[in-house]
C-alpha cells in the first residue's frame, strides 16, 4: 500500500464527511506562512477529535501541544457555550499564531492558550478536565498522562498522537526518544487500573502513526 492511496482516502473521507471549512484552512494556512513544521492533526482526525469531545459532552478540554490550534479549533468547537479548553504550548511563537487562528475562529473566549514548558504549566492547573488531547513532545508522554490522569474525573477521556511511528512502537529495542516515549504511556495505561484503554495504528496524509485512547474508569 502507498502514501498515495492513503491520501487518495483521506481526501475521499474528507471531502465528503469533513467538508471545507474557511477557519480551519486559513488558520493552516497562517501556520505554514509563519513557518510552523506541517504536522497538525488531518482533516478527518481532527474531526474525530470533535465527536469524540461531543461523545464526552465534554465541558473542560485540555490540551498538551498547541502548535497553531488547528486541533484546538476542532475540539472548542465542541463545546458548549460555557465550555473551555485550555492548551499548552512550549514555543512563543506557535502559541502567538495560535492565539490569532483561535481568536479568527471566534473562539478566543472558551480557549487559553498557556505559554511554557508544559511539565511548568501543568502543576498551575486545577479541577477536572472531560477530555485530554496530548500532542507535544512524545518523550514526556507518560509523564502527561499522569497528569491527565490527575486532572481527570471517572469517565474522562484521554487521547494520545503519534504512538505508533511507522510501527517502531513495536519494537523494544528503539533508541528513538519519541519511540520510547510512545511505548513509555503504552506501558503506563496497561499499569494503571483506572483506565481502560486502546492503541489504534492509523494511515492517511500523515503517513502510519496512531493513536493511543484510554477512559477514566475509575476515581
Ligand atoms: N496539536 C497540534 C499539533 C501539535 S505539534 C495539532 O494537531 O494541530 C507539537 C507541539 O508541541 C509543537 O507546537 C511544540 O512546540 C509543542 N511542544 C513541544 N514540547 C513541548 C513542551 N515541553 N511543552 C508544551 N508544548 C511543547
Ligand atoms: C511530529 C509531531 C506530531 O505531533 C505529529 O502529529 C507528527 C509529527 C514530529 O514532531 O515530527
Ligand atoms: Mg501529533
Amino acid at each position: 500500500m502507498s502514501q498515495r492511496r492513503w491520501d487518495a482516502v483521506d481526501s475521499y473521507f474528507s471531502d465528503l464527511l469533513v467538508r471545507p471549512d474557511p477557519t480551519l484552512d486559513a488558520a493552516l494556512k497562517a501556520s505554514n506562512a509563519a513557518g510552523l513544521p506541517e504536522i497538525a492533526v488531518a482533516p478527518n482526525q481532527g474531526k474525530l477529535l470533535h465527536l469524540l469531545a461531543r461523545m464526552q459532552s465534554a465541558k473542560r478540554i485540555l490540551e498538551i501541544g498547541t502548535l497553531g490550534g488547528y486541533s484546538t479549533i476542532w475540539l472548542a468547537r465542541a463545546l458548549p457555550p460555557d465550555g473551555r479548553l485550555i492548551s499548552l504550548e512550549y514555543d512563543p511563537k506557535h502559541a502567538e499564531v495560535a492565539r490569532t487562528n483561535i481568536a479568527g475562529a471566534g473562539l478566543a473566549d472558551k480557549v487559553e492558550v498557556i505559554t511554557g514548558r508544559a511539565l511548568d504549566t501543568l502543576p498551575t492547573l486545577a479541577g477536572h478536565f472531560d477530555f485530554f488531547f496530548i500532542d507535544a513532545d512524545k518523550m514526556s508522554n507518560a509523564e502527561y498522562f499522569r497528569w491527565a490522569l490527575k486532572l481527570s474525573r471517572r469517565g474522562s477521556m484521554i487521547v494520545v498522537d503519534n504512538v505508533v511511528r511507522d510501527g517502531e512502537v513495536a519494537n523494544a529495542d528503539s533508541a528513538d526518544p519519541g519511540v520510547i516515549g510512545s511505548r513509555r504511556v503504552i506501558e503506563a495505561m496497561a499499569a494503571e487500573p483506572r483506565v481502560s484503554a486502546t492503541g489504534l495504528q492509523t494511515v492517511g496524509v500523515k503517513g502510519y502513526d496512531g493513536w493511543a485512547i484510554a477512559l477514566v474508569i475509575a476515581d
